[in-house]
């Protein structure tokens, strides 16, 4: 079926089987492969995108859902080829590892970012709650993420 939406600030158009994901349509149609696959059964947030403003684990979204939407995913935060100050905070706060679950963990940081409001160091650990990393403590991804919330101000 045809799906028209809007993917990283661009109106896109495409002919996707019904059965897709977002996941799949994402990385397999437009060819962005920053967002990763991991359970492919909405457990690990591997392959979180912003869908409306919010993250949503893009593996459990049927393509047809995101007719309309707005879809942000890791290729379309960073501009000119600057990271996004999300990514340069977790780098600085030596958050990131392998770096399969970044992306997802970026992503669900981001859909905090743009809310007009403060969040407490609980708040942002309930909001990458569905995040899973095999390789760090989280303590520093959660200080990565509570310095590029403070730029904010
Ligand atoms: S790949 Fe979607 S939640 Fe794991
Ligand atoms: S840095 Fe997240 S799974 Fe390794």
């Amino acid at each position: 079926m045809i799906v028209e939406f809007t993917l990283n600030n661009e109106k896109v158009k495409c002919d996707v089987p019904e059965h897709f994901s977002l996941l799949r349509m994402i990385r397999d149609i437009f060819g962005l492969t920053g967002t990763k696959k991991g359970c492919d059964k909405g457990e690990c947030g591997a392959c979180t995108v912003v869908m409306d403003n919010k993250a949503v684990t893009s593996c459990t979204v049927l393509a047809p859902v995101v007719h309309g939407k707005e879809v942000l995913t890791i290729e379309g935060i960073s501009k000119n080829g600057q990271l996004h100050i999300i990514q340069q905070k977790l780098v600085e706060a030596g958050a990131v590892q392998c770096g399969f679950c970044t992306p997802g963990m970026v992503m669900s940081a981001y859909a905090l970012f743009i809310q007009d409001r403060d969040f407490s160091r609980d708040e942002i650990k309930r909001a990458i709650s569905g995040n899973l990393c095999r390789c760090t403590g989280y303590e520093y991804i959660v200080n990565g993420i509570d310095e590029a919330l403070k730029t904010r101000k």
